[in-house]
């Protein structure tokens, strides 16, 4: 595999709705990086078994996987809840993260030459994925937070659902995510802790802006 040399690198991870996203998005609009969010490689292949449960299989996922581009994962129909409590499920496996490890790995090492650097985010990023990132964070909020962020994004696109259905899935994939045995989520030692229970979204990109330009000026 090809490494672009003295790119940036900037690995999150966070549970569901912390605001790693939004983060994200727009340290790599700033900073003029590759932006990944992995979770919707995960929420691609659960939507690969809900669409087509008779075919998927390991050499299925892999064939799909090899033809995949990053404006796929921009697909709507990759957010919806059913989705999401799918992905935390297939996620666990070891064959289907060996499968995305590559796709994030050449993501993260060899972005396109117009981007300086490249930011993923997900669950495993800080330690398994790009363990020598030039900044890592660990973006958290508490569950009444997250749950009514998540409610109000997904509420755009199903009217029907309800608070409580957003709660008890986000509880559902926290207890996947934490505890599974194959890259649980979890916050390094070398990882920056970012509370966003009361940060808007402004306040948390100008605080983790200070920190980066902080090192990158020196
Ligand atoms: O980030 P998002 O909520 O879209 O992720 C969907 C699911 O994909 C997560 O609940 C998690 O189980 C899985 N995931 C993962 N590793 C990542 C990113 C997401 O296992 N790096």
């Amino acid at each position: 595999m090809i490494k672009r040399k003295n790119i940036i690198k900037i690995a999150i991870d966070s549970p569901a709705g912390a605001g790693a996203g939004t983060l994200g998005k727009a340290l790599s609009k700033h900073y003029n990086l590759f932006y990944l969010d992995t979770g919707k490689i995960y929420r691609f292949i659960a939507y690969l078994n809900l669409r087509y449960p008779k075919k998927f299989n390991y050499q299925f996922i892999k064939y799909k996987i090899k033809s995949l581009k990053v404006k796929d994962l921009a697909n709507k129909t990759l957010l919806t809840n059913e989705v999401g409590i799918k992905a935390s499920v297939i996620s666990k496996k070891k064959k289907i993260r060996k499968i995305v490890h590559l796709f994030q790995i050449n993501f993260a090492y060899n972005p396109p030459n117009k981007y300086k650097g490249s930011c993923l985010d997900g669950r495993d990023i800080t330690y398994n994925i790009v363990p020598d990132a030039d900044f890592k964070f660990f973006i958290t909020a508490n569950l009444k937070t997250r749950a009514l962020r998540r409610y109000k994004e997904l509420k755009t696109i199903n009217n029907k659902i309800t608070y409580y259905e957003v709660l008890k899935s986000i509880k559902i994939r926290d207890k996947n995510d934490y505890n599974r045995k194959i890259a649980p989520l979890k916050k390094t030692k070398d990882s920056l802790l970012i509370n966003t229970t009361n940060l808007n979204k402004r306040a948390c990109f100008l605080k983790i802006k200070k920190i980066i330009d902080r090192k990158l000026n020196n």
